[in-house]
């Protein structure tokens, strides 16, 4: 396709999905040798959400979905493409995003789901754009889930109280130049691979009695390390972005930051030189819902009336692979 001019690409509504279950850092204490002053102090989590037995990421998904379509005054049947970004996925095969386009009826739609773990929701909200800028798609909408409560290692101490499970959804649409999405950045570096993984499950140790009985099919991390490429990465995409998008850091309105923990947040903040009161936070409740994560402190912020129309957000975020994203939204 010859294009002559790309057209401008806005969120145009937006929905988020969470599990009843609360999971305090009390609770905790009476399943791991933890506390919640420890939880507390070193990462900024006080509870998280739990997905009940009969719930899982493509049922959140779709929830999420519901929402995001109805704010934004858009019926299942006009969606052109659905990517959800995920590495929960119900399943390896089919994809989830083929589920929520079964269960939303939107029988028009491509659907794919793209995994770059924490920053999926940043790295599919890009393709998904591509589409709609180029005017190959009118309505894209992009969900960011994950229910890794499911495949924590609920007696590994370093890891099991800093996730939760939720979904959140994006409708992307044509928007005027110069209005929404104004850049975007995305990198990797897969020599990172071995920080924060699933070890098995997928084609190189398929599922045995072996791989259950090691625990491999749940999350192995190494924190210092991931901590340590989680404040760089974010920082250093962040200003890039707002570079990109021709702007300064005193003219940003609000950073969104990925919601692993409070300390990397900190970090990013006084890296990138940003004030307290132009970052938004929300994982006291939540803890990392790895791709949900962002998108549902984007749906939270605009709820609680920090983003307005003009608004201009940096949304930034890092996860397994490593990977790293960020983008700038005029609102
Ligand atoms: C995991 C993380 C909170 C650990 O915090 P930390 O300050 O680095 O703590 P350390 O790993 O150095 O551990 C310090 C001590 O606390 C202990 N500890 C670990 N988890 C604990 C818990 N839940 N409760 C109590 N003690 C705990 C460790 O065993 C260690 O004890 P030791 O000194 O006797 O060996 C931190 O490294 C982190 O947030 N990393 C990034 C993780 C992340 O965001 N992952 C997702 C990426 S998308």
């Amino acid at each position: 396709m010859i294009l002559e001019k790309l057209r401008g690409v806005r969120v145009s509504g937006l929905g988020k999905s969470l599990p009843q279950k609360v999971l305090t850092n009390k609770d905790l204490e009476n399943m791991v040798n933890t506390s919640d002053q420890w939880i507390t102090t070193r990462t900024g989590i006080k509870e998280r959400r739990i997905t009940a037995i009969d719930e899982s990421s493509s049922t959140l998904a779709l929830r999420a979905a519901r929402e995001a379509l109805q704010k934004a005054g858009i019926k299942p049947e006009h969606l052109d493409l659905i990517i959800v970004a995920t590495t929960t996925p119900d399943m390896l095969f089919p994809s989830t995003a083929c589920l929520v386009q079964a269960g939303l009826g939107a029988q028009k739609a491509a659907a794919f789901d793209l995994e770059a773990a924490c920053s999926g929701f940043i790295y599919a909200s890009a393709v998904g754009s591509q589409f709609v800028a180029t005017g190959m798609f009118e309505y894209v909408l992009v969900v960011g889930v994950d229910t890794l409560s499911k495949f924590v290692d609920w007696e590994d101490r370093s890891t099991c109280v800093l996730f939760g499970d939720a979904a959140a959804a994006a409708v992307l649409e044509p928007a005027p130049c110069g209005q929404g999405f104004l850049s975007f950045v995305l990198g990797a570096d897969g020599s990172g691979c071995d920080y924060l993984k699933m070890p098995a499950g997928g084609s190189l140790l398929p599922p045995s009695h072996e791989t259950v009985a090691a625990k491999l099919h749940t999350i192995k991390m190494k924190g210092n390390e991931v901590f340590r490429f989680a404040v760089k990465a974010m920082a250093e995409a962040a200003l890039e972005s707002l570079t990109c998008a021709g702007l300064r850091v005193d003219e940003l309105d609000l950073l969104i930051p990925h919601q692993a923990n409070y300390r990397i947040i900190e970090s990013v903040r006084k890296r990138i030189g940003v004030l307290s009161e132009k970052v938004f936070v929300n994982l006291e409740k939540y803890g990392n819902t790895s791709a949900a994560s962002v998108p549902l402190a984007l749906s939270e912020a605009v709820e609680e009336g920090y983003i307005r129309e003009g608004s201009k957000v940096v949304l930034t975020a890092f996860g397994a692979g490593f990977t790293w994203a960020a983008c700038t939204i005029r609102w």
